[in-house]
């Protein structure tokens, strides 16, 4: 008999067809989120589920489904996942590290010259015909080239975005909760600050951190009163690491100068008033949209769940090495 397999989306051909031989599949096969109880209900006989951002998969989870041996996430990010709960009940979970990060960098960097050179801006006042003649004044952005960048989590996605910065010829800052060693930061061309100077001294803050106890509400009221007026504050991680009420004052009050924002504190909501501010850029979590990219991120977590469920193998990529490292093993 075939494992069963929910999966939670509408997902790539590609990914699909490395399940498909393997599962008895049932698909959710949307392009919106599963409604939680339906959730709950399909969970019930499952061995596997490749899920998406936006399901919690906690405790709640966890008790509709007795016999779910491993969970796969579509994401590099896994702070939906009580890991510590399936690790305690022996599920494994797997997630899609590597593939997106160069795709995320590239996307950091676009709403980080979309903010600073106002390109959405200039977009709808084209298309509502409002230019008339060149203006020396209109839509003043600011540069980017020989900026500082202070890049705040320094892992592979930091790292991917700061090299970018070299071409801009741009002073690269970083703060981590590690230092790297000197080679390593002469390599990325940064320079370690700890976090209040690194945004005292950015003229972009971009972050890359994930999100935990740690990094929530790491930038709040507190953080804009360090950082530079002029500032461009980039978030493509996770929203609840800004406090958005904060940033919605922010950038009203002009305390910083713009932002440019692919992830919410309550995604998919945006708290009120920060539609309605012209100085930032907004995105619907498309940091890693690429075709390319999304193919191989589903093909990745596919993967995980054929090693992990039928070849009962260790998956590639664990999440929980504790369960992960001893699929296959002999008690
Ligand atoms: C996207 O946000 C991811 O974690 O892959």
């Amino acid at each position: 008999m075939k494992p069963k397999l929910l999966i939670t989306r509408a997902i790539p051909d590609e990914a699909k067809k490395l399940l498909t031989p393997h599962f008895e599949i049932d698909q959710y096969d949307k392009h919106t989120a599963i409604p939680r109880p339906l959730l709950l209900k399909k969970i019930k006989d499952k061995d596997g589920l490749l899920c998406i951002l936006t399901e919690k998969v906690n405790q709640e989870l966890l008790d509709a489904a007795p016999k779910l041996k491993a969970v796969a996430t579509y994401s590099v990010g896994f702070d939906h996942v009580d890991v510590k709960a399936c690790s305690a009940r022996g599920v494994a979970v797997v997630n899609t590290p590597g593939v997106l990060t160069e795709t995320t960098a590239d996307f950091t960097w676009a709403l980080l010259m979309a903010a600073a050179r106002r390109v959405v801006e200039g977009d709808k006042f084209m298309r509502a015909g409002k230019y008339e003649a060149w203006d020396p004044m209109m839509i003043l952005g600011v540069d980017v080239f020989g900026k500082t960048l202070g890049v705040v989590g320094f892992g592979r996605i930091g790292q991917a975005v700061a090299r970018r910065a070299a071409g801009f010829g741009m002073r690269v800052l970083y703060y981590d909760t590690q230092r790297l060693f000197p080679e390593v930061e002469k390599q990325f061309g940064a320079s370690f600050r700890d976090f209040n100077d690194l945004l005292r001294e950015s003229d972009f803050v971009s972050l890359h951190t994930v999100l935990d106890s740690t990094t929530h509400h790491l930038i709040d009221d507190r953080a804009f009163g360090f950082m530079k007026r002029s500032a461009i504050l980039i978030n493509a991680a996770r929203g609840p690491i800004v406090d958005e009420k904060a940033l919605v004052k922010a950038l009203k009050s002009g305390r910083i100068r713009g932002a440019g924002l692919d992830v919410y504190e309550f995604e998919p909501k945006m708290v009120p008033g920060l539609s309605k501010l012209p100085n930032l850029v907004l995105a619907p979590h498309l940091a890693s949209a690429s075709l390319e990219t999304r193919t191989k991120m589903g093909t990745m977590a596919a993967q995980g769940l054929v090693d992990a469920l039928v070849h009962k193998k260790k998956p590639q990529h664990p999440v929980n090495p504790e369960v992960c490292d001893k699929i296959g093993v002999a008690a």
